[in-house]
Formats: C-alpha cells, structure tokens, sequence
C-alpha cells in the first residue's frame, strides 16, 4: 500500500542532450498525489519531461527542490530496497535496474526451479491468457519485444511491489499487438491494485489504462483529471488542444459589446468583465458543429468517413479558416462543394488568447 506525494519538485539539466541549450528545466513546480492502487497516465509530447518526472518518482534522479514522499516518508530515507518499485522502459529493459544482478539470472534460476515459480506468476498468465509459461522458458534473446515487456510487467506483479512505473512499454510495438498488450495491462493493474504511473505520449493508451491523466508542457503539468474533465473542462488552449482527436476547432477573434466576434462569423455572449477589443480564441469540437442551412458557409476540403464511430469528418475552409465537423454517413458531400454549419453554442469554449486561459 502505498501513496505517492509530489510537492513543488523541479528538475534542472546542465546542458540538453539534444538541442546542447546550456541549460535546461526538464521539470517545473510539479505537485502530484497518487492514492494506493492509482493508475496515473502523464501525457505529453516528446521532450516535455515526462521520463524525467517518472524517474524522479523512482528516486533515479534526485529533485533540486521539492520533496517526494512515499507514505509520507521522503524518498531519500526510504532504503533502495524497501521502496519496492518496478519499472518498465520502452526499450524493454526488465528492471528494478537496481538488481540487474537478480534479473540476469532470472529466466535460469525459473527453468531450473519451477515449483518455486510463484503461484502469483501461474495467475498473471491466468489473466493475460497468454502462455506466460512458455516463455519463461526462453532467453530474453529469444523473445520478442512485446513478450518480453510481459515478462518485465509479470514479474514485477509476482514480486509484490507496491510502485510500478511504465515509461511508454509499449512505444515500439506494432499498432495490432500494442491494443492486445494495454488489454492484458489493464487486465493486470485491476486484478493487482499497485500504485501506477503511466507515461506515454499516446492519448488512446492513457485513456484505456489511467483513472486520471496529468498532462504536461515543457517540464509542467498543465491539468490533472480524468479524460471526461480534460475533454470537456480544459484550463487552458494547450489542454483543450492537445486531447481529442480530431483536434478541437480554435477561431480567432475578439470581445466586441460583450460579444465574441470572430472573423467570420460571431456574436456569442462573452464573460462581462472583459475589456472592449481583447483577443479572444473560440474553440469548439467536431462533434459539436452540424449541417444545417442558414449556418456558417465552408468550402469542404476533405471527408474522412469513421465507420466506427458512424459518422464522417468534413474538413472546410472559408476566407482563411478552417474547421472540422462531423455529420451522419449517410450525407453524400462533395469535395470543392460548399456547405453550412451551425454550432452547438452551449459547447463554446473561449479562452483569453495572449495567455491560453480559460476565460469562458
Ligand atoms: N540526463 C540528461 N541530461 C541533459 N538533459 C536531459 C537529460 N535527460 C533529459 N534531458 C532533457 O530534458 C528534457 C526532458 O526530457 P525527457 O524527460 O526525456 O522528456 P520526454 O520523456 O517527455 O520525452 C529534454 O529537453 C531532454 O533533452
Ligand atoms: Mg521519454
């Protein structure tokens, strides 16, 4: 059982290993709680910080300011060995990396003693499905990377931790096994509630894994919430345009007589505080925006029929502009054509466009 505590920790580099910048802020002031049996997904893109947040959690790094505390206790006193955390690279690397001693002969010391092979390991196979056994049985240069990341995942279930981190597992497995191995994960962190953190800059896989997804920009973390939340309540223009897919409608325009005006069309009522002439950014998704006459003409640029989801995506552009709706599929529309739309005014986000906040 454990809780997970964050407090203000910042992570600096002296020189970036990519872009040489002298000196880098890899984590910013993050503060994060993670409740016993938490599934926690940090979403971000490449080079936001995410894998240097997660081994700050494992104590890999040291925070120059801030604390992490483990049940209260900060990291730094709590022994290597009792802090009990695995973790899972995408690379395949079966750690804790602290007993790579241990690891090495992991595989031999199975085949050679199988009745102590733990009954624990018998039940991750159960519940995967997948011939755990069997593989147990070959070098990891016999397996594949999809198998072995398994492995790395079975085993670090079997030996009771309390912590397990993922720094994106599943990154360099194809589409098809990639699904097949976060339904075997999910399967797994159910039937064993371990404290998790689950980075990954694949918002599909932080849906179907996390409770709650913590996304992050350049070395800070701009909101934590469930998908619904982000979704539908994003503090900020990054947020809002960063989950979904397709990306959300943004429109740029300004506050005129308490009005949102935009540049081709306008007159939603705006928040009452706002100055005359601020910049103000409206966004709105997809799925809120629909065929109707009398609405907003655009010329259709591209049809992206979704069977799954059973409705089309319509692409269009007018004087400069460009959004994305979705209609039913069976409306035949044609490229080059113009059409019209409406938008469901209830769903308008606005948000101040200088600084990205919300602001309606
Ligand atoms: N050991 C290091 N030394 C110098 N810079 C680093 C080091 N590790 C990461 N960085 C830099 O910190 C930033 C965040 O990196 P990282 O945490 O790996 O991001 P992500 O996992 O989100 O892609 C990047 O600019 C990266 O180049
Ligand atoms: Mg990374």
């Amino acid at each position: 059982m454990t809780t997970i505590v964050l407090e203000h920790v910042s992570k600096h580099f002296g020189a970036d290993q990519i872009s040489g910048d002298p000196y880098v802020t890899a984590v910013e002031d993050v503060s994060l709680k993670l409740n016993t049996g938490d599934v926690l997904a940090i979403l971000g893109p490449s080079g936001c910080g995410k894998s240097t947040l997660l081994r700050l959690i494992a104590g890999i790094h040291k925070p120059d300011s801030g604390r992490i505390l483990y049940d209260d206790v900060d990291l730094r006193d709590v022994p290597l060995r009792q802090r009990g955390i695995g973790m899972v690279f995408q690379e395949g690397a079966l750690i804790p990396h602290w007993e790579s001693r241990k690891s090495v002969g992991f595989f031999l010391s199975l085949r050679q003693r199988e009745e102590e092979v733990p009954e624990k390991l018998q039940q991750i196979a159960r519940i995967t499905g997948i011939g755990l056994d069997k593989l147990l049985l070959r070098r990891p240069a016999q397996l594949s990377g999809g198998e072995k990341q398994r492995i790395g995942i079975a085993r670090a279930l079997a030996r009771d931790l309390q912590v397990l981190l993922f720094d994106e597992p599943f990154a360099n497995l194809d589409a098809k096994y990639r699904t097949e191995a976060r339904v075997e994960l999910k399967r797994l962190l159910n039937a064993f509630p371990v404290t998790s953190v689950y980075v990954t800059h694949d918002q599909v896989e932080a849906i179907a894994l996390s409770h709650r997804i913590a996304i992050m920009r350049q070395g800070k973390i701009e909101q934590v919430g469930t998908y619904q939340q982000l979704y539908s309540s994003p503090h900020n223009i990054f947020v809002a345009s960063f989950v979904g897919s397709p990306p959300i409608n943004l429109f740029k325009g300004r506050s005129q007589n308490g009005c949102w005006q935009g540049e081709n069309f306008g007159g939603y009522p705006l928040r009452r505080d706002l100055p005359e002439d601020s910049k103000v950014t409206m966004a709105i998704r997809a799925e809120h925006m629909f065929l109707e006459d009398g609405g907003v003409p655009g010329v259709v640029e591209q049809v992206v029929p979704m069977l799954a989801e059973r409705h089309q995506l319509i692409t269009v552009h007018l004087a400069g502009e460009t959004w994305t709706l979705t209609a039913p599929l069976d409306v035949h529309i044609e490229h080059g054509s113009t059409i019209y739309c409406c938008l469901k005014k209830d769903e308008l986000l606005f948000f101040d466009s200088q600084t990205g906040v919300r602001i309606g």
